[in-house]
Parts: C-alpha cells; sequence; structure tokens
C-alpha cells in the first residue's frame, strides 16, 4: 500500500468535461455589454469565438461531451499521473498526507493544452483559418501554437514584453510550431501603440496583450481569438484534471481534506477543483478549496469584486470578477502566467460565496518551496506552480503543528524547464520580495465602470 503513483489507463480517459454551472447554489452574474450594460448574448460574442465553444460558455449543462478528435489527441499526455508526495512528506516530517497531480507531461509541460487542442479543433470545424491570442510566462501560447499546427491553424501570439525579454526559449517553442511572436505592447494595433505613446517603456501585461489579440481577431472575418484562461469555456476544459484524480483516489482508496492550486485567471485551479466542488454541493463531502496567487498581484486577496473589464484597452464585455483594475500594471515578476488583474468569474464568485478560500504568498517563499519540492521529488516547478507547492507545504506544516493528519491535494500544473532564469536569478539572491503598489491599485480601481448591478 505505499504506491508512489496512481495511474489510469487510456480508456479511462474521461469522455466528458464537468461543467460547474449545472450545479451552482446561486447563477454566475451575467457578463454585460459595456455599452448597454445588458447581458451579452451569443450574437455578441460571435465575431470573436467560435460557435462551439459559445454554447459552452453559456450551457449549465452538467456534462460536456469531449469530441473524439480531442480526446484522441489527449491520449498522446493523458490521463496524467496522481502521485503521492512521499519523500516530502518526509522532508517536511509532517503527518500529513500529499498528493499532486502532473500536467507538466503534455507536449507544452503544463495544463494549457488541455484547452488549446479544444479551442484549435471547434475553430478549425468552424472553417476559422487563424487565432490571435495573448501569452504570459509563454505556456499557453505555446499550447496554441502546438494545437495549431495540429490543425492547419496560424497562430499569431502577443506575448508580455517582460516575458518575451526573460523567456526567449518559450518564444522560440512557439516559433518551432511556426506560430508568430509579437512583444506586447507594439506598434501593430491601436490599443499597443496608445499604451507605449503613454508609458514608452512599459513591460506589459496580460490586459495589454489581449487588448491587442482582440483586436486583431475582431478587424479580421478569417480569424477568431482565443484565451488561455478566465473564460467558463477554458475551465471547463481543465475539469478533465480534477474527473481523472476522483477515480484516481479511488485507486489510492483516499478523499482528499484539501486542495491547492494557484490562480492567474483561474483554470487550472478550476480544473482540479470543481470536478471534487460537486462533492461538497451535494453535502456528501467537506473539502477545503485554497485558491494561491502571488502577493505582487493579489487579485482575490486584495481586489474588488465588481464589474470590469478583461482587458486594458476596455475592449472586452464586462466581467464581474475579483479585480484589482483593468489599467493596473503588476510587477514583473517571473510567474508571468500570475500577473493579471482580474480572476475567473467562476472561481470569484465562488470565493465570495465562501466556497474557496484566497491566500498570497511572497515569489521567495514559493522558489523556497519550489526547490524543497525539486530536492524531494525529482521535479521542478514551473514559477506559477511553486504558488501551489506552497500553499500545499503551509497545509502540511499546518498539519504538523496541530499534530492532524490530513490528506492534500494540489495541482503541479507545469515544469519548470523553460524558466531556469527564474531559477538562476532567485539562487543568486537576484529576486527581491515583490510587493504591488497599494496606490496603483487604488489609481486603478478608481477607474473601474460603474454598472448599475
Ligand atoms: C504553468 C502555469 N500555471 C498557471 C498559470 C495561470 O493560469 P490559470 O490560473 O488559468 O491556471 C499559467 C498561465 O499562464 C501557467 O503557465
Amino acid at each position: 500500500m505505499d504506491s508512489v503513483k496512481y495511474l489510469l489507463n487510456e480508456n479511462q480517459l474521461p469522455t466528458a468535461w464537468y461543467n460547474i454551472q449545472a450545479d451552482l447554489p446561486q447563477p454566475l452574474p451575467a457578463v454585460l455589454h459595456p455599452g448597454t450594460q445588458q447581458p451579452v448574448t451569443f450574437e455578441d460574442m460571435r465575431p470573436l469565438f467560435a460557435d462551439a465553444l459559445l454554447e459552452q460558455e453559456f450551457s449549465t449543462e452538467r456534462w460536456i461531451p469531449i469530441p473524439d478528435p480531442v480526446r484522441d489527441i489527449y491520449r498522446q499526455w493523458r490521463p496524467t499521473p496522481l502521485y503521492r508526495a512521499r519523500r516530502l512528506e518526509k522532508a517536511l516530517d509532517t503527518p500529513a498526507k500529499i498528493y499532486y497531480k502532473y500536467e507538466g507531461l503534455s507536449p507544452a509541460g503544463s495544463h494549457k493544452p488541455n484547452t488549446a487542442f479544444p479551442q484549435a479543433y471547434y475553430n478549425a470545424q468552424q472553417g476559422v483559418k487563424r487565432l490571435t491570442t495573448e501569452t504570459g510566462a509563454g505556456q499557453w501560447g505555446s499550447s496554441l501554437a502546438i494545437a495549431g499546427v495540429m490543425f492547419n491553424l496560424e497562430i499569431l501570439v502577443y506575448m508580455v514584453k517582460v516575458s518575451y525579454q526573460q523567456k526567449p526559449y518559450r518564444r522560440a517553442l512557439m516559433e518551432a510550431y511556426n506560430a508568430r511572436v509579437v512583444a506586447s505592447p507594439s506598434t501593430e494595433t491601436a490599443a499597443g501603440r496608445q499604451i507605449l505613446a503613454q508609458s514608452p517603456d512599459s513591460s506589459g501585461s496580460l490586459g495589454i496583450a489581449i487588448s491587442e489579440a482582440v483586436e486583431v481577431a475582431a478587424q479580421a472575418e478569417d480569424t477568431k481569438y482565443t484565451l488561455g484562461s478566465v473564460l467558463n469555456h477554458v475551465l471547463l476544459h481543465q475539469t478533465v484534471i480534477g474527473l481523472e484524480a476522483i477515480a484516481q483516489f479511488d485507486l489510492a482508496q483516499d478523499y482528499p481534506d484539501i486542495i491547492v492550486g494557484c490562480t492567474g485567471g483561474g483554470s487550472n485551479f478550476a480544473g482540479i477543483a470543481f470536478p471534487f466542488m460537486q462533492h461538497t454541493f451535494s453535502g456528501d463531502k467537506t473539502i477545503e478549496f485554497i485558491a494561491v496567487e502571488p502577493v505582487s498581484c493579489p487579485t482575490l486577496t486584495q481586489g474588488k469584486y465588481a464589474y470590469d473589464f478583461g482587458d486594458t484597452a476596455q475592449m472586452t464585455p464586462l466581467i464581474k470578477m475579483h479585480t484589482l483594475g483593468h489599467s493596473f500594471v503588476p510587477p514583473g515578476i517571473h510567474a508571468g502566467g500570475l500577473r493579471y488583474h482580474g480572476m475567473g468569474p467562476l472561481v470569484s464568485h465562488l470565493v465570495n460565496l465562501d466556497y474557496v478560500k484566497p491566500l498570497a504568498y511572497d515569489q521567495l517563499d514559493c522558489f523556497a518551496a519550489g526547490l524543497t519540492f525539486a530536492k524531494a521529488e525529482g521535479i521542478l516547478p514551473a514559477p506559477e506552480a511553486n504558488h501551489a507547492v506552497q500553499g500545499a507545504i503551509a497545509q502540511a506544516l499546518r498539519c504538523k503543528a496541530e499534530g492532524v493528519s490530513k490528506t492534500i491535494l494540489f495541482n503541479l500544473c507545469g515544469h519548470g524547464h523553460f524558466d531556469m532564469q527564474a531559477y538562476i536569478d532567485y539562487q543568486a539572491g537576484k529576486l527581491q520580495t515583490s510587493e504591488y503598489s497599494p496606490e496603483e491599485v487604488a489609481m486603478a480601481l478608481a477607474g473601474l465602470p460603474s454598472v448599475n448591478h
């Protein structure tokens, strides 16, 4: 009974994604049209997204079948292993049991291909020729680049400038799959030019890169926009993670008391948490869900739950979410995927209803946790994933202090093999405690749109 990994066969790959919208204790607040402040419709969104993805965005069906061509590709790396972190438990000398679901085995090295492939598939089915997107750390951009080349779509990626500079190998990876990668803010779009006019040295942000990618997609008939997080359909696709984990916990004859994930826009957290949360809605189980974010971009812990734009140039609809303000540019930490001013509305809604507890950690503590994990388990996590590792270790140490044995599950959402500069800087003592500026957040929050809802 001392297994370290719990594996499923290819034929145990889930056949449907779990849509939490079917089971929410209260419905999700509507996304609003910024002009009319009325709920956006399918038609409003059609210029930007493939029809099948929009249907999923609005759907309240509990189970949404995974198309066979997508399952065929998922088979390349899924089901992913569930590990029991026995060596980490020993290193921490904790009575807690720690499990992690490892998403770093995908072609891009993270959870992002779970949604890149279905998004590319549905767009290709509809005859779309080109997809635009933004990327922070480059994990999402490289996932979409791989999916694009496999479904014969052109891919144009606006990569946040600080990451473009920090992570040249991610850019090279995207280019290896024929994607075109542009540092954002760029001079190629009106949104980019406007930002550069105000801040010529802008390090960029996900909010700015989204504006550029949306602008290009809105102007070209054969082009659609894709997002690697935040939206309901993206979180939906990630539920394969948690669905597999449920079957793997059956194999382990165990069940989590605590589930931890890092949150940038909320997709990997939702992926591991939502299928289990279904059990808590029905009252069958009690689980503590913990969403971990960086103190430098503390959307859930310091942001306001309000309607805001998803992007800096105010091109998206208004989303009810935790936000630091769409004009806020977070400090250039290495966990680029966590530098987003907003949050997936489903995750925000569940935080607001007290189903999810958010916690913020400093990047130095997260890198230290990542190295403790790497030394015990052998896998070097992505800087974003280090936040989940830190969250899990903190819970394991809490168990130790309280002398209780709880079962902790966390999502190891990606490996850090393309993030070695971050580790070089950390080991050389060059990384700082990275605080956000409360004054800048206050200014950004003052610019929230006024909404009568
Ligand atoms: C490895 C990794 N983890 C986490 C994230 C954050 O996104 P999300 O909160 O949608 O999982 C990213 C985003 O780029 C990422 O690359």
